[in-house]
């Protein structure tokens, strides 16, 4: 599928920028926007004052573009802030914390299609039923186990991550006696390795490594989201050195590197961190 390169110079396929018009079109018609974030604009999208409404909600549009053209799972992620104060609505009012997040969720598209969502009270998954055209509640109450045996994470980079993350990659490759040796899964989809994650237990990373000394993945449509999810299910989710949540961010398509999935696998990392770094 054709495709050029978005303002971030990041590379971006036709379907990213229809996911992107939908979301926005979508979410101005609704009365209940004030404003938005999205991956694919470089400035915060302000609804019209005759459709504006409390909320700014923040969005990936399609996450996992890479996996388009070869029919590998993708999905969208997004989370939900109340507007700050009552004045013309700013890029400020995006600059909020996780722990301000008043809802977050993501949409799959795989085998089938399913929505997650949490408004604070635990996590719900609706699968959608294509005969009858609606999303039906079929995982209520999801919940990460509190260790799994599974790790994911973009291996090739492993040279230039840093002791900690070497470490503890090295220590489920070559558990040591009576330890348990983990599975290794990375499709390169976000939301759909930390889905997985979700559902069978273990952990997804993407450290910070020497071309992306932040991590690469974006702390207000990518990390706060799918953290905000993971903590509601049980699960832990840190920079290695501290909560995603407690992160006040200062730019609205800032980077933070990610640790997330079940407690004790992302405790271990943060030992490591607090341990060698
Ligand atoms: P996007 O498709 O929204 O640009 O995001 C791609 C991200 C994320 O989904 C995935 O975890 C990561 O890129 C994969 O990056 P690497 O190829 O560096 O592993
Ligand atoms: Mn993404
Ligand atoms: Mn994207």
């Amino acid at each position: 599928m054709a495709g050029g390169q978005n303002v971030q110079g990041e590379d971006v396929k036709k379907l990213d920028v229809l996911a992107n018009d939908l979301f926005i079109n979508m979410l101005s018609s609704t009365f209940k926007v004030c404003a938005m974030v999205s991956e694919e604009n470089k400035d915060l999208i302000v609804v019209d004052s005759e459709h504006e409404g409390r909320y700014i909600v923040c969005f990936d549009p399609l996450d996992g573009s890479s996996n388009i053209d070869c029919l590998v799972s993708i999905g969208s992620i997004f989370c939900v802030f109340r507007r700050l104060g009552d004045g013309p609505v700013s890029t400020k009012d995006a600059l909020q914390p996780g722990d301000q997040v008043v809802g977050a969720g993501y949409a799959l598209y795989g085998s089938a299609t399913m929505v997650v969502l949490s408004l604070g009270g635990g996590v719900n998954g609706f699968m959608l039923d294509p005969s009858i055209g609606e999303f039906v509640l079929t995982e209520r109450n999801m919940r990460i186990k509190p260790r799994g045996k599974i790790y994911s994470i973009n291996e090739s980079y492993e040279s230039t991550w840093d002791q900690a993350v070497k470490t503890y990659v090295h220590s489920k490759k070559y558990p040591e006696p009576g330890k348990q040796l983990y599975g290794a899964r990375y499709i390169g989809s976000m939301v759909v390795d930390v889905h997985r994650t979700i559902c069978y237990g273990g952990i997804f990373m993407y450290p910070a490594t020497k071309d992306a000394p932040k991590g690469k993945l974006r702390l207000l449509y990518e990390c706060i989201p799918m953290a905000f999810i993971m903590e509601q299910a049980g699960g832990q989710a840190s920079t290695g050195r501290g909560r995603i949540l407690e992160i006040v961010p200062t730019d609205i398509h800032q980077r933070s590197p990610v640790f997330m999935g079940s407690k004790d696998d992302v405790q271990d990392v943060i030992d490591l961190y607090a341990k060698l770094a």
